[in-house]
């Protein structure tokens, strides 16, 4: 754009910078500090995952089954940068949006990103250690779980490497998070009408087996990998 306008001395350094810092496998979106993300631009730091295409079509597939039915309190577990849940809020603005993540200096990227995306109506963000601060007994009529999934010995990118172990690994099947969320439901009691999960298409079969006391159906990306899946309860008495 600016053809042969020579570069300042504080620009070139600058872009030196940058330049080393991509080619060491550290993400374009931390390098920028922001992530396109269904429309609208997200602030991330090393502090949270960078949202994912995949997640965007889960939100799609959650927005489509929220359209039928009443949905009042909306539950995000492991809200990272906070985009699933004030995407959420912003589509159903009526509703009570809460975001939880173990990581504090996570969820000072989730508040600053409402605070720039959707200043008149932001989620509230909480830090818990999974269900950990909320009572026994609540109910959700909607919950949304992209809790970390990947197992801890599987290879990954450079760039996967830099973000935060703790929001993509969870023990060696990637499956622990999931396994203590279905336990503390069940020891809390806590119910929902709807919990939307986001998981590795490989792992289908095991997230039957730890969902397997509720009803599970499978979604899938664009591409037609499952990759998703909304588990409802089974008994009409786990459910308001
Ligand atoms: C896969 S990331 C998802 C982030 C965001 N929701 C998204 O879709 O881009 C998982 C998130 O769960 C959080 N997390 C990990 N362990 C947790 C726990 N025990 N309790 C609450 N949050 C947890 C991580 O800090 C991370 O932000």
């Amino acid at each position: 754009m600016h053809g042969d306008e020579p570069l300042g001395f504080l620009l070139w350094h600058k872009y030196q910078f940058w330049v080393r810092k991509r080619a060491n496998g550290t993400p374009l979106a931390y390098v920028r500090g922001y992530q396109d993300w269904h429309g609208r631009r997200f602030v991330v730091n090393k502090d949270v995952l960078i949202p994912r295409d995949e997640t965007e079509t889960l939100l799609k597939h959650v927005l489509e089954s929220s359209e039928q039915r009443a949905v009042s309190s909306i539950l995000d577990l492991g809200t990272g940068s906070g985009c699933l849940a004030i995407e959420l809020q912003r589509a159903i603005p009526g509703a009570e949006v809460l975001g939880l993540d173990i990581s504090k200096s996570a969820l000072k990227v989730a508040n600053q990103n409402a605070q720039i995306l959707l200043p008149s109506n932001p989620p509230t963000f909480r830090h818990s250690n999974l269900l950990g601060i909320i009572s026994s007994d609540s109910h959700f009529d909607l919950i949304v779980a992209n809790l970390p999934y990947v197992p801890a010995d599987l290879e990954v990118m450079k760039e996967v490497r830099q973000e935060p172990h703790g929001a993509i690994f969870s023990g060696h099947d990637g499956l622990d998070h999931y396994r203590r969320l279905v336990q503390e439901l069940d020891t809390k009691k806590i119910t929902f009408e709807h919990l939307w999960i986001e998981f590795l298409p490989t792992q289908k079969d095991a997230i039957k087996d730890v969902f397997k006391d509720y009803r599970i159906t499978f979604k899938a990306d664009v591409a037609g990998n499952e990759f998703f899946a909304l588990i409802t309860a089974v008994d009409t008495h786990l459910q308001r």
